[in-house]
């Protein structure tokens, strides 16, 4: 039984997800996102690769019932309901509602990882929620992969902190659990910034990025542990919330 990380969509090969439990993260901001969206009641959300998939996806529903939302380069795409921006996805917002969304690295990996036994979207924001998914996983003699999106295809220091949290978090009590380098090097990451998770955005490069581009808040929004504690389980291509209505 293990717990691996991995970097990157295009690095993840079938073998190393079949079977497992895997947890993808892109904490700056779409998995940070999808949890608010499902904490605040969205009813799915649906990761799709463009913003033309998402138009076209829309036409299947009444309009009414559906949110246009995404983002690229960070920011809001035009004619859309919603951007990227985790404080948009209000309950106001979005409960009750389907929601569409395209991000420039985070929904791209989420379909990449299809081929899991569960794949769940983790971050901070359900930081908790998720972790007890995965040590449920270990115990019961499931292997985990924690995968993370990055940024651009290039490894990021707030994934990694996060999977390194997750990965140490897995690990507490437990004995005989493999890991990977990609795992210890993440944990170790993570032991070097703490709990004070604004710090590794500040280092980051894609958490200087959005505070350059206005988005100081979502920094602290995507920085709040356990602030949004649902589970987001993506099958059939969609994400919905694990819990009484959907239990597993
Ligand atoms: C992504 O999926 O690439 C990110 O969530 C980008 C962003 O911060 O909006």
């Amino acid at each position: 039984v293990r717990i691996d990380v991995l970097f990157g969509a295009t690095g993840v090969a079938p073998s190393e997800v079949a079977g497992r439990v895997v947890v993808v993260i892109d904490v700056l901001r779409a998995s940070s996102t999808i949890a608010t969206a499902l904490a605040n009641g969205a009813r799915a959300v649906i990761p799709l690769e463009s913003p033309e998939d998402v138009v076209k996806r829309a036409k299947s529903f009444e309009r009414a019932d559906v949110k246009l939302a995404g983002e690229r380069k960070m920011l809001p795409i035009a004619g859309f309901d919603l951007g990227n921006s985790p404080l948009e996805f209000t309950r106001e917002a979005v409960e009750g509602k389907t929601v569409l969304l395209t991000t420039t690295n985070g929904t791209a990996t989420i379909m990449a990882a299809a081929g899991a036994r569960d794949l769940i979207v983790g971050s901070y924001v359900n930081f908790s929620a998720v972790l007890s998914m995965a040590r449920t996983a270990l115990r019961g003699g499931t292997s985990v992969a924690v995968i993370c999106a990055g940024s651009e295809l290039q490894f990021s220091l707030e994934d990694a902190a996060c999977a390194g949290r997750f990965a140490s978090h897995a690990l507490r009590g437990l004995a005989d659990i493999g890991t990977n380098d990609a795992a210890e090097a993440s944990m170790e990451i993570d032991l070097r910034y703490g709990d004070e998770i604004s710090r590794v955005f500040e280092a980051s490069t894609h958490g200087r990025a959005l505070r350059g581009a206005g988005f100081a808040n979502d920094l602290i929004a995507c920085a709040k542990v356990d602030s949004h504690p649902a589970i987001p389980v993506y099958q059939d291509r969609q994400i919905t919330k694990l819990g009484p209505e959907r239990e597993r």
